[in-house]
């Protein structure tokens, strides 16, 4: 007889990482479909790293004392504030399985975030999806609406993923002031970093008047260390103190957070990269809108193409030109389900982004 599975895991969607490249003849292969940094490590990067390895016999400082520090001197806080976890969708887990039970229900926008939905039915809790609107923005008044005694978390993701655009500071303002002070809202800004709009929401600046407002940060995308899962929660003391309870022990490797201390050390270079990023998204952007297509604004440092009922055969064309990108295909034909679906292009090396246009050209 089989071990017998709690239900509620046995009915968990799967994380579908995305796809490595794909081969095609004569072409170099991109992988486009996780929005991860194309650039190798720094090599000051590199020989910390390697540094480290030589001591994995022992396991990390558990507290993450130095990152801690590191951080907090780096952000202005306080390093009670922070919690780190093995990537910031660790730190997601750890934050729901902190305040949700059976039953309670979290807030958030859909399209949004594939790991949400997993993350919220893992404490048993319901997700509430609040459809974007038709410029794949949040519905910050959709979402304080469907706020109820039941709510016990909201997962704002800004710059989106998959569609990009931010939530604006001031409408996020206005939101928490809506929100009860006992339901958790958690800013998740994985690609802060790559933000230029002056009106985008800092969440930082809201925890100085809301004690329940969480900022998810990672190290994985600015900072290419997605393959060393580093990221981390920043909140009020208490609430971090319980994030911290429900971690796995050391859960950040050694050599993961040498590579944090140097990365922050290096982050003058790092963010120049960041910037030839940002910039090759204003090209991307631009030259697909000049193809035509309708792409919303993206912050991030991948773009929206809103394929509809063409998703699966737009992500064909890409992939025979060897570029493998992340398809949402659409889960039904009715105009909702076609409206959310497309294809996430992760900003890349300046071939594949020309590539991209090149096929983008024939759609
Ligand atoms: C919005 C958002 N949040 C969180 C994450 C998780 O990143 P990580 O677990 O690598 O820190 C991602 C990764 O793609 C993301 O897109």
């Amino acid at each position: 007889m089989p071990v017998r599975i709690r239900p509620d895991v046995a009915a968990l969607p799967v994380y579908r990482a995305g796809r490595p490249p794909q081969a095609a003849p004569g072409l170099t292969p991109y992988k486009l479909s996780s929005n991860e940094n194309p650039y190798p490590p720094l090599p000051g990067v590199m020989a910390a790293v390697q540094a480290a390895a030589g001591a994995m016999n022992r396991y990390p400082d558990a507290g993450n004392t130095a990152i801690t520090a590191a951080l907090a001197a780096r952000l202005g806080v306080d390093g009670e504030q922070i919690a780190f976890g093995t990537g910031s969708v660790a730190v997601l887990y750890q934050l729901l399985q902190a305040v949700c039970g059976p039953g309670d229900e979290v807030v958030h926008a859909w399209r949004s975030f594939e790991a949400y939905p997993i993350a919220i039915r893992l404490p048993g809790a319901v997700g509430v999806g609040v459809p974007l609107t038709d410029r794949a923005e949040h519905d910050l008044e959709a979402m304080a609406a469907a706020v109820t005694e039941r709510t016990r978390a909201v997962l704002v993701c800004t710059p989106n993923n998959p569609t990009g655009p931010v939530v604006r500071h001031e409408e996020l303002v206005r939101f928490c002031e809506r929100v009860p002070r006992d339901v958790m809202v958690v800013v998740d800004e994985a690609y802060v970093e790559f933000v230029r709009d002056p009106d985008a929401a800092r969440g930082l600046d809201l925890l100085a008047d809301f004690d329940n407002v969480v900022v998810l940060r990672t190290f994985s995308k600015a900072y290419g260390l997605a393959g060393f899962r580093v990221g981390y929660s920043v909140c009020e003391p208490g609430l971090a103190a319980a994030v911290r309870a429900v971690t796995l022990p050391f859960g950040v490797s050694s050599v993961a957070q040498s590579a944090v201390l140097a990365s922050l050390e290096a982050e003058p270079a790092l963010l120049e990269r960041v910037d030839t990023l940002v910039a090759a998204r204003t090209s991307l952007l631009a030259g697909l809108r000049g193809l035509g297509l309708d792409v919303p604004d993206s912050e991030g440092n991948f773009v929206w193409l809103p394929a509809g009922a063409r998703t699966a055969e737009w992500a064909a064309a890409l992939e025979r030109a060897a570029l493998t990108v992340r398809p949402f295909p659409p889960t039904g034909d009715d105009p909702v389900a076609l409206a959310a679906a497309g294809l996430r292009v992760s900003v890349g090396e300046d071939e594949a982004n020309a590539r991209v246009l090149e096929v983008a050209a024939r759609f």
